[in-house]
């Protein structure tokens, strides 16, 4: 099966004009197994599969890692030819902000707490950039990893809200065989630090365990986690748990928890998160 790549809305558009039903994976490239995985399940779901890579400035923080995150795009494709992707979308950023963003997606609530605490606009920027996407892409269906599980529920209320004709669908996790989160900033840790990193995790699984034996002071649990991260060097933003549905704090008859977590290693910022049902 041939993979086309377009570099243009105009492209894009014409090359989907044969494919009214398509299956769409937004991404910022240097592309590893949780990438594909969302391919993977969205590939049975449509005739075309989607996958753009835009490397989203918006969503970057002034100080954050916009300038130095990884640019793979050779690698990219060829996984992609692998994982059998039809359309390949690759605009540079003359072609998504022709123009100065001047009308952005404000999501209100959801923006203003835990990443979006520590990342004044990320959300905003996801956000905006997404619902572009989905109008130039105009999708039935879209794959976002519960990895970014706040971007997930961003997305998701977005939709839901405006009423956009995309169906979205979470996938899990994927993990390196030592229960580290795959992401394309793990390539920043030192050898030392990637080490250390499945830390994270285990921590996350501890307190999923805590609280599924019956711990209901979360507070004890959050602060435990961010001590012993502290001890082993990291710096602790978050550690906390939520309700699913809207990650406020977990009403007392609140069944679908979610513990979430996100700390510095050195200079990369890792985030990871576990369900818990009781
Ligand atoms: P990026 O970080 O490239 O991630 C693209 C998609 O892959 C997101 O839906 C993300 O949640 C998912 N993903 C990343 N690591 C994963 C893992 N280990 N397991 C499962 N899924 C994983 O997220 C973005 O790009 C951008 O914010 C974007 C949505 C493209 C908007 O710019």
């Amino acid at each position: 099966m041939n993979m086309d790549i377009v570099t243009s809305v105009t492209a894009l558009r014409e090359r989907l004009q044969r494919e009214p039903n398509n299956v769409f994976v937004p991404t910022m490239g240097n592309l590893h197994e949780g990438h594909i995985d969302l391919i993977r399940i969205g590939k049975p779901k449509a005739a075309c599969t989607v996958v753009s890579i835009f490397v989203n400035r918006l969503q970057f923080g002034p100080k954050e890692d916009f300038e130095r995150y990884p640019r793979t795009f050779q690698n990219d494709c060829e996984k992609l030819r692998s994982a059998g992707v039809d359309v390949v979308f690759a605009p540079d950023e003359k072609e998504i902000y022709p123009e100065p963003q001047t009308f952005a997606v404000e999501p209100s609530d959801l923006q203003h707490i835990l990443d979006g605490e520590f990342r004044p606009g990320h959300f905003r920027g996801v956000a905006t950039v997404v619902l572009k996407l989905f109008n130039m892409v105009m999708p039935h269906a879209a794959i976002f990893g519960k990895k970014d599980y706040q971007q997930y529920l961003v997305l998701r209320d977005m939709v839901r809200q405006f009423a956009l004709p995309v169906e979205i669908i979470p996938a899990e996790t994927v993990r390196a065989a030592d229960g580290l989160a795959l992401s394309s900033r793990n390539g920043y840790l030192s050898q030392a630090e990637r080490a250390e990193a499945p830390r994270l995790y285990a921590l996350l699984r501890d307190a999923r365990d805590k609280i599924a034996n019956g711990e209901r002071n979360f507070q004890r649990i959050e602060l435990e986690a961010m001590a012993l991260l502290a001890q082993n060097g990291w710096v602790p933003q978050y550690v906390t748990v939520r309700g699913r549905a809207d990650l406020q704090a977990p009403e007392a008859q609140g069944r679908e928890l979610v513990v979430l977590a996100a700390a510095y290693l050195g200079k990369t910022r890792l985030i990871d998160n576990v369900e818990v049902t009781l």
